[in-house]
């Protein structure tokens, strides 16, 4: 049944690395919070995931982390369905039961070593040992024997996202630590957004969310990723 539902996902995603040296990422252009970056992206990626939220004694909703399956959308850049692939992942997501945790996915594709599975997206505490960093982790996917191929990454620019609520803002993350990535951005968006306002000692929530992570140049070696 899972294998069924994400068929249309993975065939439209399925690609063995397509040449993107020449993507350019796609940015709003009244803003100057996240800069493209000058090379193209070594991956691009379309996740699905959640983002997870704890309710803070002000009533409001503050975002603790999130975790997601990022899967290749390199050979789509330049056709038609680049522009709306988010929107298929985040529906076809969106009709697994809620009850299916992503974690389950991820753990469900991880045996088929998969050429369209890019990695894992989750949080790690983070290398100064204080609070949590983001991680983008192929060593089990695409690049799995590379035990450098991740990206721990600090935000360094953060807009709306241009298409509104509840749709979560784009980043942009510069690289902290390992050899994956030198950039991370998180664009296109789909979803992801907490409520608005919470009450207090509410337990934290998962909300499903999908984007395209775009992952542009690296420290060592030269790995774009578009997530
Ligand atoms: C850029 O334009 C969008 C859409 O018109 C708008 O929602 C957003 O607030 C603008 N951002 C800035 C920084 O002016
Ligand atoms: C986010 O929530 C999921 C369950 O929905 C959980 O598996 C994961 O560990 C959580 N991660 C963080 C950083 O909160």
């Amino acid at each position: 049944m899972l294998a069924l539902t994400f068929l249309p996902l993975l065939c439209s995603a399925v690609g063995t690395q397509c040449d993107i040296s020449g993507a350019q990422i796609s940015l709003p252009s009244n803003q100057t919070a996240l800069v493209a970056p000058s090379e193209g992206p070594s991956f691009i990626g379309v996740a699905i995931g959640v983002q997870n939220y704890t309710c803070a004694s002000t009533g409001t909703w503050t975002n603790v982390g999130a975790v997601a399956e990022l899967f290749d959308i390199s050979c789509l850049y330049g056709t038609p369905e680049f522009s709306t692939i988010q929107e298929i992942a985040f529906n076809v997501w969106k009709l697994l039961p809620p009850a299916t945790p992503i974690q389950e996915i991820i753990s469900f594709l991880e045996p088929y070593k998969a050429s369209f599975v890019l990695g894992q997206h989750y949080f790690v505490t983070s290398p100064s040992g204080t609070g949590l960093s983001p991680k983008w982790d192929f060593t089990s996917g695409i690049l799995a024997e590379n035990p450098e191929a991740f990206v721990i990454a600090a935000k360094v620019g953060d807009i709306p996202a241009p298409t509104g609520s509840p749709d979560v803002d784009w980043l942009s993350l510069d690289n902290v630590e390992g050899d994956l990535a030198k950039q991370v951005f998180r664009v296109s968006t789909v979803n992801g957004d907490a409520p608005t306002s919470c009450t207090p000692g509410s337990s934290p929530i998962s909300v499903k969310y999908a984007a395209t992570y775009c992952e542009p140049t690296v420290s060592l070696r030269h790995f774009h990723i578009l997530t």
